[in-house]
């Protein structure tokens, strides 16, 4: 009896820390997340970023958005851009920023890839 309870708590810490796993991974973008951003946000049939924004690295940028160079001290949580980049028209209605995420532009995934890059800017 008290060995299958045991085996249950080893069967509950085992889920617990494999639920923590994907949040862990998600916490420390890898240079390869970082790569995949950069060219996500810079390639004009992916995120094509660059059409709108200033960021660093990339050339011949629009200027219809808002410099991203300092992106960590204007959306100090990563998070706050992850709902940008996913659905900006659910903020602002009118944007000319496309939904991402809501229309299948880029997958979460792609979404995380791009915000490691831009994040990435000291
Ligand atoms: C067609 C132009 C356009 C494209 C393409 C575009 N954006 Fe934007 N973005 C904007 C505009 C305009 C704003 C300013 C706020 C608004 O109107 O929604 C903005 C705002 C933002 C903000 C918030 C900045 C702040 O200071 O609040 C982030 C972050 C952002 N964009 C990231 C991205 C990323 C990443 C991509 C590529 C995946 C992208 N944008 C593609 C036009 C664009």
């Amino acid at each position: 009896m008290g060995g299958c309870v045991r085996h249950e708590l080893r069967i509950l810490a085992l889920a617990a820390l494999c639920s923590l796993l994907p949040a862990l991974a998600r916490a420390a973008p890898t240079e390869a997340d970082i790569a995949a951003g950069r060219k996500i946000a810079f390639t004009k049939t992916l995120g094509n970023c660059i059409a709108c924004h200033v960021i660093p690295g990339g050339t011949q940028p629009g200027n219809i958005g808002p410099n991203l160079t300092h992106i960590r001290a204007l959306l100090p949580h990563r998070k706050d851009a992850y709902a940008i980049i996913f659905n900006e028209p659910a903020r602002k209605p009118q944007t000319p920023m496309p939904p991402f995420g809501r229309n299948h532009i880029l997958t979460p995934a792609q979404i995380r890839q791009v915000i490691a890059f831009l994040y990435s800017h000291k």
